[in-house]
């Protein structure tokens, strides 16, 4: 019924269609998952997770459904991005399906209701749920890097993980600090700001990725993110670069995810992981739309996964075909757990 629901969500344009899902779920009229096959459950830099398919950020930039959500049967949900103060984001249209390439293009710009409200919200998460938060700078700042700064020191205590997103392709500039000395700036900057904050509230610290990297950058990004202590990488957020694709949206400003998307982040995982060599938490991302999705991303080194885009498509009963197929993949070839799958392609 739910997935039915959400292909009637294709009469409307795309935007009022999610704020027309978002408020069904604040309703309480999401999906409920049952519980989950213990062959999922797995540990992510020390969270326990019952399983390993997150939400990605972008859906619930607001934190206002990550309780649905989680009751649906997603192991983590990633709320933002949040900037420390709110703003609109760019003009509509800025969302776009790409149907017949199972695809979406988005140019939203970090539309959100900022730091304040997001944190109100997140006061209920810890008992949701494994729930993070994945914070970003606002379009106008004049120290980008001191929003992230803001961003982890309002939401310290709240969250049960925090991503630093430097790789949204829709604040002009933001991928730039993806580059060594801007990046070297930010992780030391935050990694000082997070060695003064309480040490009870201390929460694993992810970056994530674009992937569009040259060659050189990922090796780059690995040591960088290492010497300061984060725990992992997610990889990847939306492309700029354009595979073969058929729909008239084809040619709209933004970044791709979706079916498309699958291939080029699967081999850029793959490269973090073969950089990474087992010193850091993997999350992949980018393309998720079945069980033999995820499960190709975990052997390519991601511990968990996350999606979006697909959801649009499948409706939110995606999730558990996804853990059902999975687990069952996982027996097909002998693992006992996810983590043994971990690299294994
Ligand atoms: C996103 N994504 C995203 N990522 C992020 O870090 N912050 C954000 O605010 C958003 N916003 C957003 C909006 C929309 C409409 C989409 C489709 C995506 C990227 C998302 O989290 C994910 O990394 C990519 O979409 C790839 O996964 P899928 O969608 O192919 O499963």
């Amino acid at each position: 019924m739910h997935d039915l629901a959400a292909r009637l969500m294709h009469a409307f344009d795309p935007e009022d269609a999610h704020g027309l899902t978002i408020r069904a779920l604040k309703m309480g009229l999401g999906p409920r998952g049952g519980g989950d096959d213990p062959i999922l459950a797995t540990d992510l830099a020390g969270l326990k997770l019952a399983n390993p398919v997150g939400l990605a950020a972008g859906f619930d930039k607001n934190a206002e459904v990550f309780a649905p959500m989680l009751a649906a049967g997603f192991g983590f949900v990633e709320c933002g991005t949040v900037t420390p103060l709110p703003q609109a984001g760019n003009p509509r249209p800025r969302l776009f399906r790409l149907t017949e390439d199972r695809a979406v293009i988005n140019r939203m710009g970090f539309n959100n209701g900022g730091l304040e409200a997001f944190a109100a919200r997140l006061r209920q998460a810890r008992a949701a749920g494994i729930v993070g938060a994945n914070i970003g700078a606002n379009k106008d700042a004049a120290d980008r890097i001191g929003d992230y700064v803001t961003g982890l020191k309002r939401l310290w205590g709240l969250a049960s993980y925090f991503t630093i997103n430097i790789s949204s392709p829709n604040t002009p500039g933001l991928r730039a600090l993806q580059t060594k000395a801007a990046l070297e700036e930010l992780l030391g900057r935050l990694a000082e700001a997070r060695d003064g904050l309480p040490a009870e509230g201390r929460v694993p610290m992810f970056l994530k990725v674009a992937p569009d990297l040259e060659d050189g950058e990922v090796e780059a990004i690995v040591e960088t993110v290492l010497a300061h202590g984060l725990e992992g990488i997610i990889v990847s957020n939306t492309t700029i670069s354009r595979p073969p694709l058929t729909s008239r949206f084809a040619g709209e400003t933004g970044g791709l995810s979706g079916a498309p998307l699958m291939t080029l982040s699967t081999q850029m995982l793959r490269r973090f992981h073969t950089a990474a060599a087992g010193r850091l938490v993997l999350i992949g991302a980018g393309g998720i739309a079945s069980g033999a999705d995820a499960y190709a991303k975990i052997r390519a080194g991601a511990h968990a996964v996350q999606l979006y885009s697909a959801m649009v498509y499948e409706g939110p009963g995606l999730v558990g075909r996804i853990k059902a197929d999975l687990a069952e993949r996982l027996r097909a070839d002998g693992f006992s757990s996810v983590a043994e799958a971990v690299g294994a392609a």
